[in-house]
């Protein structure tokens, strides 16, 4: 029998993890998930109930409650968002209570783009691949989408909140972002998004054995 790939796809803010993803999972003919939008929703849903999402019963409770239609919010971006996710990310028990949500979508294969995947949710993954870029380049990049929506912000306060949110995330006790020993480091900072995809692509199919047969269309190799 042919193990179904997991594709784990981690590396810090902005560094083009979610596009990379969603194209790969395209390609693949694979589920896609974002798992930022877990802890997202998470810090919403404190957020929502007035709690303070680095209060971590608050939020420990609030993962528990997490529904998959939590989700689909459309409000999981912006600024608050981002730090109300950092926040609840830090508490082991938000942690241990969104594994199994992870590891189930996963069951028939999947991507899944985070800060844990490989090393933490799918240690057994196939392709693991670590996707990252300068914070200069992070945070342009987050500055133009911000601009693209309308959103002012000084490019100066958006490169400080990436900073502390990245270093939040390397600092914490639990499931700390790290490259798993594993994995392929791709460096997007001087790449268009094009040839991040095909670098990942030829990368992901060497990983899982899987060639292409055709347009779009892939298959397990004999
Ligand atoms: O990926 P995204 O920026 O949407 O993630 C939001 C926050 O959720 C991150 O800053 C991080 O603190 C947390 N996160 C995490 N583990 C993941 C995905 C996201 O800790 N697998």
């Amino acid at each position: 029998m042919i193990a179904l790939p997991i594709v784990a796809i981690d590396g810090p803010a902005a560094a083009g993890k979610g596009t990379l993803a969603r194209r790969l999972a395209a390609e693949l003919g694979l589920p896609y998930l974002d798992t930022g939008l877990l802890y997202r929703a998470v810090g919403r849903l404190v957020l929502d109930g007035g709690g303070d999402p680095a209060d971590a019963s608050a939020a420990e409770q609030a993962a528990r409650e997490l529904v998959p239609a939590n989700l689909e919010r459309t409000d999981l971006r912006g600024p608050a968002a981002d730090a109300a996710a950092a926040a609840v990310a830090s508490v082991p028990g938000v942690r241990a209570a969104l594994i199994d949500f992870q590891r189930d979508f996963g069951r028939a294969g999947a991507v899944l783009d985070g800060r844990d995947i490989g090393t933490v949710i799918f240690p057994q993954a196939q392709a693991k691949l670590f996707v990252t870029a300068s914070l200069a380049e992070r945070a342009r990049r987050r500055w133009s989408e911000l601009q693209a929506k309308g959103t002012s912000a000084a490019l100066a306060i958006v490169t400080a909140d990436m900073q502390a949110r990245d270093a939040a995330d390397a600092a914490r006790a639990a499931a700390p972002l790290r490259a798993a020993a594993d994995a392929f480091v791709l460096d997007t900072t001087k790449l268009d998004a094009d040839t991040a995809f095909a670098v990942a692509l030829a990368e992901v199919r060497r990983r899982i054995g899987w060639a292409k047969t055709g347009a779009g269309s892939v298959m397990p190799e004999k």
